[in-house]
C-alpha cells in the first residue's frame, strides 16, 4: 500500500469488488468511528455452472462472465445498500493474489468508478480480506492465530495488525480446498467439491478405510495433502465399482483424516503462538477461507481451541466462501489507517501475504 497519512477515525462506508476466481461479488459495508462494521449489501454470483462441464475453474471462461455481470452486480449492491457513488468514501477491489484475467476485470472497474466519483482506491489483498472478516462479524481485533484455508491457499498466520502478518506454516503441495475438489472428483460427486464431499460423508462410517495424516508430529505447522489424495484414488480404486455406501465411506475417511492432519497443525501452531507471545498471550484460533465452512472441521478446531484455552472464531458459512464484503471490510481498514493506493496499481496475481516467510522445506509453486 502506497500513501500513508494520518489516522482517519471517521466512519466510513466502502463499495468492494471481487473477481479473483469464480465468484463475482460486490458490497457495500460501512465502519464505524469505533471501528465496528455493518454489511448494508452483499451480492455474490456463483459461476460454478459454467465451469461444472470441465471439473474445475476454467480462468478465460471465469474472466468472461465476471466481464458480463460486474456491472450489473455492482448496481445491484448499491441499490440494496440504499446509497449513491457520492456517498461513498472509497471503492476497493482484491488486486491478488488470483486468475490474473478475473482481478483485472474487478480492478479496473474500481478503478473507472473512483475515478469518475473521485473517491480513492484501494487494491486489497484476497487473503488479508479473509483474515480480516472477523473483524466485520464480531469485532475481533489483533494479535489472533489464523488457519486460513480456501480452494489456493492453506496457512496458519498470526495476525499481529492490519498489514501485518507473521506466516508459521502453509502446505508444501495442494491446497486443502483443492484437496477436497480433487476427491469428490475421484468419487464422481462432481464440483465445487468441498460440500459435496461434506454431504456425501454424513453417512459414511469413518472407520471403514484407513487414510494418512499427513504431517502429523512434525514440528513446523506446515500441511501435505497430496498423499492423502492418491490414497483416496488407490481405496477407491480398489473398490472399484464403487456403490454410494462405498463413495460415503471413503468421503468420511477422507474428511477424518483431514481434521486430524489439520487438528494437529493448529496444535502446533498455538503451541508456537505462546512460545512467541508468552503465557499472557491473548488466545484466539480463527479460520477463514472457503473450507472453514466445514461442519467436521469447525466442529473438532473448536473442541481443540476450548481443550487449549484458546476462544474459537469463524465467520458465517456466507462470508467463509469468496465474497465482497469482506474486501470492502479489509478496505475500511486500511482507509481507517489512511493507507490508500494510486490509480496505477497492478494486479498480483501471485503476492504472499507474508514476504518475509522463507519457503516451506519441499513446497511447490503453490506455497
Ligand atoms: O475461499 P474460497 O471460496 O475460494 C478461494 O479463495 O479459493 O474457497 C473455495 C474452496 C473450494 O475448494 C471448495 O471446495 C471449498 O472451499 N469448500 C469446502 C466447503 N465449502 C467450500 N470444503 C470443505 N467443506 C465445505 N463445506
Ligand atoms: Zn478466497
Amino acid at each position: 500500500m502506497n500513501s500513508t497519512h494520518e489516522n482517519r477515525a471517521e466512519s466510513s462506508l466502502v463499495l468492494g469488488l471481487e473477481t479473483s476466481c469464480d465468484e463475482t461479488a460486490a458490497a457495500v459495508v460501512v465502519r464505524g468511528r469505533d471501528g465496528q462494521g455493518r454489511i448494508l449489501s452483499n451480492v455474490v454470483r456463483s459461476q460454478w455452472e459454467r465451469h461444472r462441464p470441465y471439473g474445475g475453474v476454467v480462468p478465460e471462461i471465469a474472466a468472461r462472465a465476471h466481464v458480463e455481470c460486474l456491472d450489473l452486480l455492482t448496481a445491484e449492491a448499491m441499490r440494496e445498500a440504499g446509497v449513491d457513488f457520492s456517498d461513498l468514501d472509497a471503492v476497493a477491489a482484491t488486486a491478488g493474489p488470483g486468475l490474473i484475467g478475473g482481478l483485472i476485470v474487478g480492478l479496473v472497474t474500481a478503478k473507472a468508478i473512483a475515478l469518475a466519483h473521485r473517491l480513492p482506491f484501494i487494491a486489497v489483498h484476497h487473503l488479508e480480506a479473509h483474515a480480516l472478516t472477523v473483524g466485520l462479524t464480531e469485532e475481533l481485533r489483533p494479535p489472533y492465530l489464523l488457519l486460513l484455508v480456501s480452494g489456493g491457499h492453506t496457512q496458519l498466520l498470526i495476525v499481529r495488525g492490519v498489514g501485518h502478518y507473521e506466516r508459521l506454516g502453509t502446505t508444501i503441495d495442494d491446497a486443502l480446498g483443492e484437496a477436497f475438489d480433487k476427491t469428490a472428483k475421484l468419487l464422481g460427486l462432481g464440483f465445487p467439491g468441498g460440500p459435496a464431499v461434506e454431504q456425501a460423508a454424513r453417512t459414511g462410517n469413518d472407520a471403514r478405510f484407513k487414510l494418512p495424516r499427513p504431517m502429523v508430529g512434525r514440528a513446523e505447522p506446515h500441511f501435505s495433502f497430496a498423499g492423502l489424495k492418491t490414497a483416496v484414488r488407490r481405496t477407491a480404486e480398489m473398490q472399484a465399482p464403487l456403490k454410494d455406501q462405498d463413495i460415503a465411506d471413503i468421503a468420511a475417511a477422507f474428511e477424518n483424516a483431514v481434521a486430524a492432519s489439520v487438528s494437529d497443525r493448529c496444535a502446533r501452531a498455538m503451541d508456537l503462538t505462546i512460545e512467541r507471545f508468552g503465557q499472557d498471550a491473548t488466545r484466539h484460533l480463527v479460520v477463514a477461507g472457503g473450507v472453514a465452512a466445514n461442519e467436521r472441521l469447525r466442529t473438532i478446531l473448536s473442541d481443540l481451541a476450548s481443550s487449549r484455552g484458546f476462544a474459537f472464531h469463524v465467520p458465517p458459512v456466507s462470508l467463509c466462501g469468496d465474497n465482497a464484503a469482506m474486501v470492502a471490510w479489509a478496505g475500511a481498514e486500511r482507509l481507517a489507517l489512511g493507507q490508500t493506493d494510486p490509480l496505477s496499481a497492478p494486479v498480483r496475481p501471485r503476492w504472499p501475504l507474508d514476504a518475509e516467510a522463507p519457503p516451506a522445506i519441499g513446497a511447490g509453486v503453490k506455497a
